[in-house]
């Protein structure tokens, strides 16, 4: 059985936790799992070997990493003929307000019609505030934002938004979508 490709691209770390979640599900499931962070080498030898892939990336200032953008158009041709999915790590997906939800959205779409993908399925997954991981500046500027939006204002610790059962039904309704082995929508 071929492997199902998950490529990531993540600036904090968050993203890679979400893509080896996304890789461990397709293992219990049955499947061959192949991770590949688009920002190193791997990415330019990934090819047309596999039977389903997953896509995604965070946000930053409003938009995904260059890298994605960057390997999601030059590989667009062979990920158009498998069944696709594309997932995008945000704190808007992670607030309750529905202008939050619509800016997460509208940041997936752009990135879909950007880079020419044909998603099967979509999902914005909430992601994290890793304070501890932000130089001075950027801490402050996370704190400020949190705190206009309702996130956490401790600094001490990160903070982490995934809601982890969503994710594991975004790679179950995947499989099913897909005709894949384990798949079951909820
Ligand atoms: C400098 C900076 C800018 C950010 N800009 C946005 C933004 O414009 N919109 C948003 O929803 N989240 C924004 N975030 C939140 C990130 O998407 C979130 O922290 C995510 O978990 C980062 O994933 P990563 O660790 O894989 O890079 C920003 C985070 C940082 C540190």
């Amino acid at each position: 059985m071929q492997p199902i490709l998950v490529a990531y691209a993540t600036t904090e770390g968050h993203t890679r936790k979400v893509a080896e979640f996304i890789a461990e599900r397709l293992r219990i499931r049955g499947h061959r799992a192949e991770l590949v962070d688009v920002a190193t080498p791997a990415a330019q030898v990934a090819s047309g070997t596999y039977q389903a892939a997953f896509v995604g990336g965070s946000v930053h200032q409003h938009k995904h990493q260059d890298a994605l953008l960057h390997f999601a158009k030059s590989n667009q041709a062979w990920l158009a003929a498998m069944p696709v999915a594309v997932f995008s790590v945000s704190l808007a997906a992670a607030q309750d307000d529905m202008d939050s939800r619509i800016e997460a959205r509208r940041l997936l779409d752009e990135f879909v019609v950007e880079t020419g993908l044909r998603p099967w399925v979509v999902r914005n997954v909430a992601g994290a505030l890793k304070y501890t991981q932000y130089d001075y500046f950027k801490r402050l500027v996370m704190r400020l934002i949190a705190k206009q939006r309702g996130g956490s204002t401790d600094t001490s610790q990160d903070h982490e938004y995934t809601d982890w059962d969503d994710l594991e039904a975004f790679v179950d309704e995947f499989l099913a979508e897909a005709h894949l082995p384990g798949g079951r929508t909820r």
